[in-house]
């Protein structure tokens, strides 16, 4: 696919605009995008081992063939690689390769990647520009859009971060091809949620073509792709900094990340799992506090299981998860105020609203029902 064959999405900042352009074989002609925005012809590449095997060559070639002489930093992959030491190990990595200010360091990678190169732009030199091109499906609709950048701390997850939003986003499907199905899977649980909170057509849509979307073909990718950075774009124009309507895209995840932390955030589930599990309670409980219509969650359930995602608690390998400690857990969520739990509900498909005032019974009934235990084992 040429360069100009590809799709466009604009993130409407004002002076911190950016574009997300998403095709395939966007690495080849990635210098085309990336020339005119460096200040001089050179840049560092930051990525994962895995990703490096893959991928670092193309990109490499992509941008040398635009004039622009490039260095690279290769990091362990996985999430304990959003880690202080490894930030410090990436700045100064980046300052050893003469990273000046007004310099340009690129994220090739998964959320992990992208988390952390923009966590070190942030704060490198008081601040350089940083673009993402990201590797997995859960980055090329969420994580690379939106300028969340951070690390984890021992306390949690992304505790230590900053704002920081990208100069430009470079998603390239043929990327995905190398994917492996539980990585992939994990970005579909995503790209359902923003169909499920707000776009009922795109769910539609989903019912129709998710099994080709899943099977990597080009241009139903594309769609799901774009539908997903449209909608993440749009939210994250309205309320950069989450003041309010960016946390509609946490639906499914209040409930997911209690199930994650039951899980001791282990190879038991993945967080798209857990958030595939976590809106189906989510739409129970939107169902049992009368807010959406009966058939809302089945209708969501019917279509995870479809796409081989977990959609219930009881789909969770291992023993069962005790409902006092997942309340446990939701209480420490960071979302959570002033102890009060603050949900996403919907009316119906495609219509979430942000709900602060769930009383904790309503909760804990929609767990037990949930065929969990009852009490800590
Ligand atoms: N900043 C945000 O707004 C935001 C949003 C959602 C998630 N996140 C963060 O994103 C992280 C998860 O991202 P992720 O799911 O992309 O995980 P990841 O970056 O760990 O990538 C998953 C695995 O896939 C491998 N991989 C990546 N691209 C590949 C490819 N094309 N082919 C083969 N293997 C490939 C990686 O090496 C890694 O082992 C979490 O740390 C989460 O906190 C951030
Ligand atoms: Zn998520």
């Amino acid at each position: 696919m040429s360069a100009r064959s590809d799709r466009q999405i604009q993130v409407a900042l004002g002076t911190r605009s950016y574009d997300i352009h998403i095709g395939a074989g966007l690495l080849e002609t990635a210098g085309t995008y990336i020339a005119p925005l460096l200040f001089r012809p050179r840049t560092v590449i930051v990525t994962d081992e895995t990703v490096a095997t893959l991928h670092l060559t193309r990109l490499q070639e992509g941008l040398a063939a635009a004039g622009i002489a490039v260095d690279s930093v290769i990091l362990p992959p996985g999430e304990a690689t959003k880690s202080f030491p490894q930030l410090e190990h990436l700045c100064t990595a980046l300052l050893d390769h003469g990273v000046e200010r007004q310099d340009m360091v690129i994220a090739l990678g998964g959320g992990v990647i992208g988390d952390l190169t923009g966590f070190a732009a942030a704060i490198l030199r008081r601040g350089i520009d940083f673009i993402q091109i990201p590797t997995t499906l859960l980055a090329q609709v969420d994580s690379s859009v939106g300028g969340k950048t951070g690390i984890n701390t021992r306390q949690g997850k992304n505790l230590v971060g900053a704002f920081h939003q990208p100069r430009l986003v470079l998603a390239d499907l043929s990327i995905l091809r190398t994917l492996p199905r539980r990585e992939l899977l994990g970005g579909y649980a995503e790209v359902v949620k923003y169909a499920v909170l707000g776009d009922s057509d795109f769910f539609e849509w989903l019912e129709a073509h998710g099994a080709e979307v899943r099977a990597g073909d080009s241009a139903a990718l594309a769609h799901a792709v774009e539908i997903s950075c449209r909608m993440k774009a749009s939210v994250v124009a309205a309320d950069e900094r989450e003041g309010g309507g960016r946390a509609l895209l946490n639906l499914g995840h209040t409930f997911g990340h209690a199930l994650e932390a039951a899980t001791g955030f282990s190879d038991r589930l993945s967080h798209g799992e857990a958030v595939a599990v976590g809106m189906g309670l989510a739409l129970d409980l939107s169902e049992r506090l009368g807010h959406a219509p009966p058939g809302t969650a089945a209708r969501l359930r019917a279509h995870l299981k479809a796409a081989g995602l977990p959609a219930h608690p009881d789909e969770i390998p291992g023993p069962p998860l005790a409902v006092p400690e997942l309340l446990h857990h939701m209480r420490q969520d960071k979302k959570a105020r002033q102890g009060t739990l603050v949900f996403i509900l919907v009316r119906g498909m495609g219509e979430a609203f942000i709900a602060d005032d769930v009383p904790p019974a309503e909760i804990e009934a929609v767990l037990s029902g949930a065929a969990l235990q009852d009490t800590v084992s």
